[in-house]
């Protein structure tokens, strides 16, 4: 793909890096292209970073027509820069972008993309362990028209953000409120599409527990408030004697690349994982009898973020003395010493740029 490159004049300078927080600094330029029904993707460029015209029937404005991905580029100690399965972010997306009739974009295609798009914004991968540029594409329909049904107008952009830890507790546990009322998503909905619509409908459930000094919730399953899906907007897992599960992927959660690289990672170090549904009810019963041992939520912008205390009904529950457990410490470790290129990489995740 041809990619023309327009480079700012007024290029800025990186905040400090102990100050950066999630998603509030942006770099020098983004990325965008434009799609048309019956002509495909064009005019693929990297531009200065600057608000973009929207016209005001734009579907994304009135029908939700947007998914997004969250991948990171990471500074290695030696100076180089490297992303995490890249390629898995680009498969989820067009599967997402399948999901809302938004059209896919070609896997080698995208890939040049971002590899092009990190070298351009190279310098705003900050130095220090745990941060990183944390990178955001996103596509949505922008027809210029009322009428609802599929997109013919799409656009697609890449913007990026260098960031520190996602949660100000960072890799301190977390206390998480099981949520019986709102749900995130269900079966047969958008939940295992990366789509904008999920979040927002999110929000007040996670807005709830915050004015009740929970950091996020525990989401159930959609009909019967019975089957436990993810945290906040992360995947989870749990440690319950000495068998580790994840909800199973029944199509309303969403497939973290987290939460797959947690899986063969485990599976390695010789634990037993197992993807299942996993009823509130078994976990209230392992949490009173003590075999709750660990639990942990996983995304790429917290990477592993420890559960230290869970609430269900009214009833608080501490999880591993409300420490971070060894499984999680060691998860932590692996994957962050894998991604900021401090360990060995034996499972061939990392992309170097
Ligand atoms: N679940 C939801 C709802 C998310 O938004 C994310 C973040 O992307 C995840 C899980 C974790 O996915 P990943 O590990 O690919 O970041
Ligand atoms: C994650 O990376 O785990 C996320 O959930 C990203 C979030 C900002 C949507």
């Amino acid at each position: 793909m041809q990619i023309s490159i327009t480079r700012t004049t007024t290029p800025k300078s990186m905040p400090a890096e102990d100050k950066l927080g999630f998603g509030r600094v942006f770099s020098d330029h983004m990325f965008i292209m434009e799609w048309e029904y019956g002509k495909g993707w064009d005019n693929a460029r990297i531009v200065p970073f600057d608000k973009i015209p929207l016209h005001p029937a734009s579907t994304v404005l009135h029908y939700g027509a947007e998914i997004f991905e969250g991948l990171k580029a990471y500074r290695r100690e030696d100076g180089g820069v490297q992303l995490f399965r890249p390629i898995e972010n680009v498969r989820r997306m067009n599967r997402s972008a399948e999901r809302m009739c938004l059209p896919t974009i070609d896997e080698a295609d995208a890939i040049q993309v971002l590899t092009e798009f990190v070298k351009m914004e190279e310098k705003w991968v900050p130095h220090s362990f745990g941060t990183s540029l944390y990178l955001r594409p996103f596509m949505f329909g922008n027809d210029e028209s009322l009428g609802v049904h599929m997109p013919h107008h799409v656009t697609f952009m890449i913007i990026a953000s260098p960031s520190g830890s996602y949660y100000a507790e960072g890799i301190n546990p977390v206390k998480i409120m099981i949520e019986d009322e709102d749900v995130r998503a269900v079966r047969g909905g958008t939940g295992y599409a990366k789509c904008g619509g999920n979040y927002a409908a999110s929000t007040r459930a996670g807005e709830r527990a915050a004015q009740k000094g929970y950091t996020q919730v525990l989401w159930l399953d959609g009909v019967e408030r019975k089957y436990i899906e993810e945290v906040g907007a992360m995947n989870v897992m749990f440690k319950i004697g000495d068998e580790i599960v994840t909800p199973a992927l029944t199509g309303s959660i969403l497939p973290g690349i987290t939460r797959m690289s947690c899986i063969e990672a485990l599976r390695d170090m010789g634990y037993t994982v197992n993807e299942r549904l996993l009823p509130v009810d078994e976990l209230v019963t392992a949490m009173e009898e003590g075999r709750l041992k660990e639990a942990w939520g996983c995304g790429t912008a917290a990477v592993v973020s420890p559960i230290g205390q869970l609430c269900y009904k009214n009833k608080e529950y501490t999880v591993g003395g409300g420490k971070i457990g060894e499984v999680t410490q060691k998860l932590y470790d692996t994957l962050t010493g894998i991604q900021w290129g401090k360990r060995e990489d034996p499972y061939g995740w990392v992309y170097a740029l």
